[in-house]
């Protein structure tokens, strides 16, 4: 007779890719009225990586699920799940593009659009892929390319973000195995769409007959204001899963927050009452990647040794939508590609 619970989601591989281009806060400010102390000061960022020119958001997730795959010992998954906000077109999806490149066939694929949470929402959609019996494994693939949509003028915006993309590969398991991933809690706040926003290209505000041109095509955002509610957000959720899964956020051992500002991280620790020592932090080296921060900064934690097996994990993100959520997670003996 079948089980009457679910099946819970097992992380069991797990994989990252940063385009080679590095540009450092020297390089930015060369063409850029900023400084390299102004943006490690105020946000902690030292460098990001950007990728080249003609290469897509697909092309940088399809070399982290490749990677994701090899960690679990597979070159097949049952379905693919994309986050991003920078696909390689409009329409269609770019899930499909990645499924076909990786050669796993008729796979379902689809792309999940939060912005930085975008990777938690997509885990949640591939647990619920697993629950719901359509596939036994489920690659989930965080990927953007922010570096396309930034104003070249706009140094508010582009000392903070980065290209890059990260990959899990979740199968169905039990509650008890190394791995386990969960709870998760996702909210959303559309009252505060406007303060990460691409204002043009939409349904919204479309080309203008007649000229080919958007009146304003690239990324802005309130800095301010998002900081504010992120570090509330983040903490709020992280609490709420830690307790759920019975740790109490004295039970953490290492708090993989969204990558947007060192200052948010350790805001969201203090908030916690946990040590900043067990907030991990990656954004020095890649800056805010979106929604490939979230398994970057995990394949970044299990590869320094900040993660063994068995550690108690909560991750959690905040982004545009307004979007946010977190995850418990057991970690897992698995090593990162
Ligand atoms: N170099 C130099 N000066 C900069 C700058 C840069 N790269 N970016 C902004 N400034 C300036 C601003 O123009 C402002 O100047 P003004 O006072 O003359 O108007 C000044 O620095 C202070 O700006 P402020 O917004 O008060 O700074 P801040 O301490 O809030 O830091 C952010 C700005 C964007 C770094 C910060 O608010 C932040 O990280 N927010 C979260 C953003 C994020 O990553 N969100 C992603 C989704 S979670």
């Amino acid at each position: 007779m079948a089980s009457a619970h679910p099946p819970t989601p097992v992380l069991c591989g797990l994989g990252g890719w940063l385009p080679p281009r590095i540009v450092t806060n020297e390089e930015l400010s060369r063409g850029l009225d900023t400084s390299d102390t102004w943006i490690r000061t105020r946000t902690g960022i030292g460098r990001r990586h950007v990728a080249e020119p003609g290469t897509a958001t697909s092309d940088l997730a399809v070399e982290a699920a490749r990677r994701a795959l090899k960690s679990a010992g597979t070159d097949h998954a049952d379905a693919l799940i994309l986050a991003t906000t920078t696909p390689d077109r409009p329409c269609p999806a770019t899930a499909p593009l990645i499924a076909a490149e990786l050669g796993l066939g008729t796979v379902p694929a689809l792309d999940v659009g939060a912005v930085c949470t975008g990777f938690l929402y997509a885990l949640a959609t591939g647990a619920g892929f697993l629950a719901a019996g359509l596939a036994g494994t489920v690659l989930v693939v965080g990927a953007d390319t922010y570096s396309r949509i930034l104003d070249p003028a706009d140094r508010s915006t582009r000392a903070l973000f980065g290209d890059g993309a990260g990959a899990v590969v979740l199968r169905a398991g039990t509650a008890d195995e190394p791995g386990a991933l969960g709870p998760l809690v996702l909210a959303s706040d559309g009252t505060g769409a406007d303060l990460i926003r691409v204002p043009s290209g939409g349904s919204r505000d479309p080309v203008r007959p007649g000229t080919a041109h958007l009146s304003d095509p690239y990324f802005r955002m309130e800095g301010k204001k998002v900081f504010r509610n992120a570090v509330e957000r983040m903490a709020a959720a992280s609490r709420q899963v830690a307790e759920r899964r019975g740790w109490g956020v004295e039970g953490i051992d290492l708090l993989v927050a969204h990558q947007a500002n060192v200052r948010i991280l350790y805001a969201v620790a203090d908030l916690l009452g946990l040590p900043r020592s067990r907030c991990h932090v990656h954004l020095d080296r890649v800056g805010n990647t979106a929604a490939a921060s979230v398994p970057l900064a995990l394949a970044d934690a299990a590869a320094g040794g900040a993660l063994r097996p068995g550690d108690r994990v909560v991750t959690c993100a905040f982004g545009g939508g307004l979007t946010w959520g977190a995850a418990a997670l057991n970690w897992p003996g698995i090593s990162p590609h």
